[in-house]
């Protein structure tokens, strides 16, 4: 006997149990099946791969998030109502394209939406032809191009790969000479393993950087509140780039006529300019901004949540997730979709010694039970696995801990209370996450 009449929505039923499949296993992938399972309406959250602390709170599911069609198989399998994509990867690769085509429900851009974060010379174009604010810049296939180019510029210069590289495509040369070499060894591939079509020069841009995300619908957005990563090693903006050390969120960070501005300049105009160009913009749209003396100017756009910023900023979400996601996939985003808390929150990447450089892996994490019995404290697992009933490093950014306070200066010191009952060998992270927004009160 069918329990309920053939034809109907059962999704759109209050109260119907939904099973959710989460593609990733980082931190930010912790944080979405975190927030995702306290819904009364999911049933059960799937993640595939998932990492140690992702499988406390959900069913973890073996695979490969490159792999398309292991994860249509795996859609399949755990009888997903909704897919949700954390990283670029599989978006770039077409995911949503194919689960689309199949009839099964997934959150994000598509292939041809997600070219604005795999392809910097796309995403330069594509702001020059809709006035989007950004910095200076040329497109380079050749050394020949790169030298004449070079001459337009002054110093210091920013070369960027063309392409995804995981944060490791950006050169900040301090001289022409530095950036024509950085810029032959991208192409050539010297510099990544691979060679590079194309490479972006850019005029270097000075400012606090900031995370602006939006979800859209393909023509409505709605914004997450604000987030600053920590891309730098060392503390005080040292070292070498990182896929990021930490962030917080405030609402301090920008103002709501920012807020207002970034949406009416940016972000609307880039869902807009998309569908302008018959291309529909479902899901998260990152805007990585450098606030200058100019004016706020775009730095990279990301195709989906940024990592660490999510662990952050979903700490302050207070509204759920999953009506957020429904509203992208069915194209009615509502401005109310998020309600915010106005506490602020602080997450602090742990990582294994050697990051980013080769690292070292395998080494047990103690302290995460007393950790996690601190009170507005969530330890997001990124790098870990479980064995024997323990829990080990396996990346390198190996935890977000992560907490909430009314004010920042009391989310980074619980978040910091929170590491500091955590050990394992050669751990090493930043001391000052949101150190420079108290100092600045930005
Ligand atoms: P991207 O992958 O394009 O976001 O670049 C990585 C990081 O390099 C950014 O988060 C900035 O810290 C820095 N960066 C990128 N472009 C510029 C620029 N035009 N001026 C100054 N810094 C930049
Ligand atoms: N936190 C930077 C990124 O996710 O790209």
């Amino acid at each position: 006997m069918e329990a309920y009449p053939t034809g109907y929505d059962l999704s759109s039923l209050v109260g119907f149990p939904m099973k959710i499949l989460v593609i990733g296993g980082g931190g930010r992938e912790h944080a979405l099946v975190w927030k995702l399972r306290q819904s009364p309406r999911v049933s059960q959250v799937f993640c595939l791969p998932g990492n140690g602390g992702i499988c406390d709170d959900a069913s973890c599911v073996p695979g490969d998030p490159k792999n398309i069609e292991a994860l249509v198989a795996a859609a399949h399998q755990v009888e997903a109502d909704i897919t949700v994509v954390g990283p670029e990867l599989p978006l770039s690769l077409g995911v949503v394209d194919e689960f689309t085509r199949r009839g099964l429900k997934i959150f994000g851009p598509t292939q041809a939406a997600a070219q604005l974060e795999s392809s910097k010379s796309f995403a330069k174009e594509f702001m020059q032809r809709h006035q989007i604010p950004t910095a200076h810049y040329a497109v380079c296939v050749n050394e020949d191009e790169l030298r004449k180019s070079l001459s337009l510029f002054s110093a210091p210069v920013v070369v960027k790969a063309d392409g995804l590289a995981a944060g490791k495509g950006v050169v900040i040369a301090a001289t022409k000479e530095e950036a024509a070499t950085a810029g032959a060894d991208m192409l050539s591939g010297k510099l990544l393993g691979a060679p590079c079509e194309r490479v972006v020069l850019e005029e270097f841009l000075e400012g606090e950087e900031v995370s602006f995300l939006v979800v859209s619908d393909g023509e409505r957005v709605a914004p997450l509140v604000a987030a600053q990563d920590h891309k730098r090693v060392g503390d005080g903006d040292t070292g070498t780039n990182t896929g990021g050390m930490g962030a917080y969120s405030t609402d301090t960070l920008i103002d709501a006529a920012m807020v207002e501005w970034l949406l009416h300049h940016i972000a609307r105009p880039v869902i807009a300019g998309m569908k302008e160009e018959g291309v529909e913009y479902r899901g998260v749209l990152y805007c990585g901004l450098m606030m200058t003396a100019r004016g706020p100017m775009v730095l990279e756009f990301n195709c989906r949540l940024g990592d660490p910023e999510t662990q952050a900023v979903l700490m302050r979400l207070e509204s759920g997730l999953l009506e957020a996601i429904e509203e992208s996939i069915e194209g009615r985003i509502s401005d109310n979709v998020f309600q915010w808390s106005a506490d602020a929150s602080c997450c602090v990447v742990v990582a294994s010694g050697g990051y980013p450089g080769s690292f070292l892996a395998g080494k047990k994490i103690s302290g995460l039970d007393r950790a996690a019995q601190l009170e507005n404290v969530k330890v997001f697992h990124a790098g870990t696995t479980r064995r024997d009933g323990g829990i080990y490093s396996s990346g390198g950014r190996v935890l977000g801990v992560t907490a909430r306070a009314a004010r920042l200066e009391d989310a980074i010191a619980k978040a910091y209370e929170a590491v500091g009952l955590i050990q394992f060998e050669d751990m090493h992270y930043r001391k000052d996450i949101g150190a420079r927004a108290l100092r600045s009160s930005l």
